[in-house]
């Protein structure tokens, strides 16, 4: 599939669609592009059919994440949004006369319907079950995330829009499939251990935080604080990070300041919730006050949702396989977990966890 065939086709698409919103659908530039559009199509088919899915705010175009930005790709997004359906399949046999129809039905305000090769709506099904890989939702969410942490550094600010826009994906996902055990990532390489780590620690974090009713933009900053809590560990050095046995004294003193590194460096950005420093301070803190960072302040008690991204945190670290050890099996941290109770982590959320995840998987 050719990306810059898609982007061409996507760009005649709004071309006609906005033309016909201004004039009408008989406008010379509304036939033009939509002759253009319906003469690409052919060659994009895949199994005689092009989908388009809008799925948190990602564009998924027969079954692959669509990653190329643009105008005109934005405003494809916000004209689904607004007709509000996420999908758009295209059939094998659509003549330029349908397709006429439905760059009109897309302009006007009315609701749009499917046409005998051109299917609209929403994406009801779980993920998995309706043909549109789970993964590829995940893994434009994870591409945001890779790209924005490559961009970090001392001096540069994040692209919290790319984050953003992330957890948005991520919200997505866990609406569609509610096993967050079939949502969170194997880490396939040694490389892409930070960014599926922090990924799979966001999923986990709004899992938690949805079961108990979290909504909206605190929702959403609960997802960004997850995906940011172990930045820090970006600016620790790459022989203390990479090392593939046990650190020693000095290192693990290196090691133990990513907490601080983060949080400072979060608090100085303008556009990054508060809550993210709270939580990349405080995620390595236990619920009876010990842990790290150590404060002045013992006894202090963690933000809740530092303790929730300290459960997450846990459970993802475990069920990875590093390099100094084995990976563990769900039962086994779970069980862990709950010896863990009252001490490490908060009793009431360690219940909340394990009880939500009895009623998505079998597994525990
Ligand atoms: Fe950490
Ligand atoms: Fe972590």
């Amino acid at each position: 599939m050719s990306q810059n065939k898609i982007s061409s086709l996507i760009s005649h698409i709004v071309t006609a669609v906005s033309s016909c919103s201004l004039y009408s659908r008989a406008h010379p530039v509304v036939e033009e592009f939509t002759e253009k559009a319906v003469g690409l199509i052919d060659g994009l088919f895949l199994n005689d059919s092009l989908s388009f899915f809008l799925l948190g705010a990602s564009l998924i175009i027969n079954d692959m994440p669509f990653s190329e930005k643009g105008i005109h790709i934005n405003n494809f997004k916000k004209r689904m949004k607004k007709k509000k359906i996420e999908k758009i399949v295209i059939k094998k046999g659509v003549d330029l006369d349908e397709f006429r129809n439905f760059i009109s039905a897309m302009a006007s305000s009315d609701t749009i319907a499917s046409s005998p090769h051109i299917a609209v709506g929403i994406v009801e099904v779980k993920l998995g079950e309706s043909g549109i890989d789970a993964s590829a939702l995940l893994n434009a969410g994870i591409e945001k995330v890779k790209d924005a942490y490559s961009q970090v550094s001392r001096f540069k600010s994040l692209d919290m829009v790319s984050l953003e826009d992330a957890v948005i994906d991520f919200i997505a996902t866990l609406k569609k499939e509610l096993n967050v055990l079939r949502i969170v990532s194997p880490v396939k390489s040694h490389n892409e251990y930070t960014f599926v780590h922090a990924t799979n620690v966001s999923v986990l974090t709004l899992f938690q935080a949805e079961s108990l009713g979290l909504k909206g933009e605190k929702l959403h900053n609960i997802g960004l604080a997850g995906l940011l809590h172990d930045c820090g560990k970006l600016f620790v050095s790459t022989a203390v990070l990479d090392k593939q046995a046990k650190l020693d004294a000095g290192e693990w003193v290196e090691m133990k300041n990513h907490p601080v590194l983060g949080a400072m460096y979060l608090s100085k950005l303008t556009d990054v919730p508060p809550l993210a420093s709270i939580v990349a301070f405080e995620h390595h803190m236990k619920f009876d006050g010990s842990g790290y960072p150590e404060t002045k302040k013992s006894g202090k008690k963690q933000h809740i949702v530092s303790q929730m991204v300290a459960i997450a945190d846990f459970f993802d670290a475990l069920r990875t396989e590093r390099p100094y050890r084995k990976a563990l099996d769900v039962p086994t941290i779970t069980g862990m977990m709950k010896e863990g109770s009252g001490k490490d982590f908060n009793p009431l959320l360690v219940e909340n966890f394990l009880s939500s995840l009895k009623k998505v998987t079998d597994v525990i």
